[in-house]
């Protein structure tokens, strides 16, 4: 199976075991999460799931949805049991990396709303020992951008203002990247990984122009993951996000 096949296979088990009629779920965001979107669509068409609705974690899953016919509410007027989303990094205690996509504040928040957590899908190529091999995400304040970068840097990593264009994103790369919520995003390339994601988590916390890192810690109950050697469902050891 090519890697999109697998993305598919991981989304697709996630939404036919988890997903009931009358649930409300959160839609993650990324190409991962467009595949849970799609199913959930057909199984609303062909009648298999009634009465499912979904709180979208970014404006281009909005879209998306709407597109498939999946009904949207808001998290004013409903919270999801729980979110289906795409990860970056998944590590062995599934902790995450998120938001190369981009959506990282708004997937936290809906995730952390649902009493069920987060059930995260993707192909094995995302599964890590340790996190960081790639950079961390953190999504920032625009107003004095520059100092929450030196901040950033002085934890241990290269911060990189991310710009429009960059990564899998479209536009003007001379700008900045705009979340949907109007903020910056630093991208935090950690040389030697990230051993304790707890630990660098609170870190970030502490500063005061950083709104949110791409780290999910304890969020994540399942991640259903897609090999060539088939479909694996690996449960978390933690208890409630
Ligand atoms: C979006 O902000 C991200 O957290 C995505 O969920 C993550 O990047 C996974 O995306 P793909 O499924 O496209 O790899």
């Amino acid at each position: 199976m090519r890697g999109e096949d697998l993305k598919r296979a991981a989304a697709e088990r996630a939404v036919e075991e988890r997903v009931e009629s009358g649930m409300v779920v959160g839609l993650g965001t990324g190409s991962t999460a467009a595949f849970a979107v799609r199913r959930i669509g057909e199984l609303i068409a062909s009648g298999e799931l009634e009465d499912v609705r979904g709180v979208p974690t970014s404006a281009r899953t909005a879209a998306l949805a709407r597109e498939a016919s999946v009904p949207l509410v808001t998290l004013a007027e409903a919270r999801p049991r729980l979110t289906i989303d795409g990860a970056d990094e998944i590590s062995p205690d599934l902790s995450l990396i998120k938001g190369r996509g981009g959506a990282l504040l708004r997937e936290k928040i809906v995730a952390h709303a649902g009493e069920e957590g987060l059930v995260v899908i993707a192909d094995g190529s995302k599964v890590v020992d340790v996190l960081g091999e790639g950079p961390l995400p953190v999504e920032i304040e625009p107003f004095g951008w520059e100092v929450t970068l030196e901040h950033l840097a002085s934890l241990g990593c290269e911060p990189t203002l991310r710009l429009e264009g960059g990564g899998s994103q479209t536009g003007d790369p001379t700008r900045p990247y705009l979340t949907d919520g109007g903020n910056y995003t630093a991208d935090c390339l950690f040389g030697g990984g990230i051993p304790d994601p707890a630990a660098l988590q609170d870190e970030i916390q502490r500063i005061p122009g950083a709104l949110e890192s791409g780290l999910f810690v304890g969020i994540a109950r399942i991640a259903v993951v897609a090999r060539e050697s088939g479909v694996e469902a690996i449960e978390a050891l933690h208890g409630s996000p």
